[in-house]
């Protein structure tokens, strides 16, 4: 590892409140149009051992700094977040080809979700808890349990919010006393360590937050099953979080993986408002959110008319580049977008109506609607992270939800129906993370809980729970005679 000078073209890792850089490097290319937007270091193990050693020794201070003044870095790194939205959501647009009205919103949103991370570490109180309510103690035993930090830190996010995703672990983990190790997506890796230089002028000591650049099949492993580590915070595929949760031992985890998410529309819904969601909610950001309705379930005697209100609204989706304000854009890469080909090519050959779309140029995948979708094709039960939606009719309410609840995921539901009765039936018996009612899937606003069940992940995000998560209660414990 060298200094290096962050320049226009080749991208810096932020080590020991210091730019770093490595003799190899990683060339990354824009999906909108394959044009090289630079460069970041591809770091080796011995790279990462130093990072570690640095980050394990820079905690020690950290986790003794008042949170007051966590609090308060935390507050200028948002300010100067926010100062750099325009700056930042382009970069952002070109690295992972995200439109520019939905780049701008992440990098707002971060700024956002640390403020209020900052104000919520400050209320973030131990207790206080007396002994005599358990039989046979008596009053003159009382445990003192503050929240204390776990360590270091690794935040490992996924290429579709590397500003976000990076940011709603960095944060609830440094204000709870923590160091962070950030290993961001590779595509997505220079608009993460943006995120990481205004962390620096925020002013965070130096090896509070380092980061490191490589990719993941030549380093990953070695990072996750270092022992120094003492909580991992992982978002990405199931693959790749179910491979890690086997490998990385005795290490508390967070979990944020893949989805299904259903929207199921029946017979009393209000039509219109529900096609809008669904066609918003599964097209936005063409498709590559994981909460994105991968699903519809519709009852039969609606199906028909909802089919028609949902095409005159795809019709509206605006297809091309980000830069022109498109919504559904390029996909991440070709391997990606092969992968929703071959869906598609499935639905096709086992009989499903196609209705729209089913058209590619390049990594541009147009906005595909498949009707009669049935629980024998590959696209009723895998997740696209595309712009691809099958319809599936079901006779009832009770089909819906059997079906809703047979895939191995269990992100996020929702319902469309007038019937209070009826939402809460099913928001009850559906077995996810949150049922949205009425509304699309969606994460924020990002102090909610936030999980996923089954394949969809392991332990609970949203501001507060975050916090929670990757800090501890330790209990003094005084007895007096
Ligand atoms: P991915 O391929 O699983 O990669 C996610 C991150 O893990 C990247 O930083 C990747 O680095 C790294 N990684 C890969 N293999 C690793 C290993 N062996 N050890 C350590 N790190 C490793 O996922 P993605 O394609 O970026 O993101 C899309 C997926 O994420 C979808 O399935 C989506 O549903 C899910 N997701 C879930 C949530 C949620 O909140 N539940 C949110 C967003 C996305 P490299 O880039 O270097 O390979
Ligand atoms: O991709 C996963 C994100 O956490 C989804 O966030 O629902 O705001 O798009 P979103």
């Amino acid at each position: 590892m060298f200094n290096c000078i962050q320049n226009e073209n080749h991208y810096c890792n932020l080590f020991n409140g210091n730019w770093i850089s490595t003799e190899k490097t990683i060339t990354i290319f824009s999906p909108i149009d394959d044009k090289i937007i630079g460069t970041v270091p591809a770091m080796s193990k011995e790279d990462i051992d130093k990072v570690i050693a640095n980050s394990k020794t820079s905690q020690i201070l950290w986790g003794e700094t008042p949170i007051s003044e966590r609090a308060e870095i935390l507050h200028k790194a948002a300010s100067i977040l926010e100062g750099k939205a325009e700056e930042i959501s382009k970069i952002l647009m070109n690295e992972i080809g995200k439109d520019i009205n939905s780049s701008l919103s992440e990098v707002k949103r971060t700024a956002e979700f640390i403020r209020f991370t900052a104000d919520a570490g400050k209320h973030m109180d131990g207790e206080a808890i007396g002994a005599d309510n358990f039989p046979g103690f008596k009053k003159n035993k009382m445990s003192f349990a503050q929240r204390v930090p776990l360590g270091v830190v690794l935040a490992i996010s996924p290429f579709n919010y590397p500003i976000n995703l990076s940011a709603s672990k960095i944060a609830p983990a440094l204000i709870a006393g923590n160091s962070v190790i950030l290993k961001p997506p590779t595509q997505g890796s220079i608009s993460a360590l943006h995120l990481a230089r205004v962390f620096q002028e925020a002013g965070l000591p130096g090896g509070v937050l380092n980061t490191v650049t490589g990719k993941a099949s030549e380093i990953g492993d070695y990072i996750v099953t270092k022992e120094e580590i003492n909580f991992i915070n992982f978002t990405g595929s199931t693959e790749i979080g179910k491979h890690i949760a086997k490998i990385a031992g005795m290490v508390p985890l967070m979990l944020e993986l893949g989805g299904k998410d259903a929207a199921i529309v029946l017979k009393d819904a209000d039509l219109e408002d529900a096609a809008k969601e669904i066609i918003s909610g599964a097209f936005s950001y063409s498709g590559q959110r994981c909460t994105a309705i991968k699903r519809v379930l519709v009852t039969e005697d609606v199906a028909d008319e909802l089919v028609i209100k949902m095409l005159e609204k795809i019709k509206c989706l605006k297809v091309g580049s980000p830069e022109d304000g498109c919504e559904v854009t390029p996909l991440i890469n070709s391997e990606s977008a092969d992968f929703v080909e071959d869906l598609i090519k499935n639905a096709l050959d086992k009989g499903a109506t196609l209705l729209c779309g089913n058209k590619r140029e390049k990594n541009l995948i147009y906005p595909t609607l498949f009707d009669n979708v049935t629980t024998e094709m590959r696209l009723a039960w895998e997740e696209p992270f595309g712009p691809v939606l099958p319809i599936i009719r079901v006779k009832d309410m009770e089909e819906a939800i059997e079906i809703a609840n047979k895939s191995q995921y269990g992100l996020q539901s929702s319902v469309f129906t007038q019937n209070i009765n009826h939402a809460f039936y099913v928001a009850n018996k559906l077995e996810v993370g949150a049922v949205q009612i009425n509304n699309k899937s969606e994460r924020g606003p990002d102090h909610f809980p936030f999980s996923g069940v089954k394949a969809s992940g392991m332990g609970t995000q949203g501001i507060r729970y975050s916090i929670e998560a990757m800090s501890r209660l330790k209990s003094i414990v005084l007895t007096v005679d």
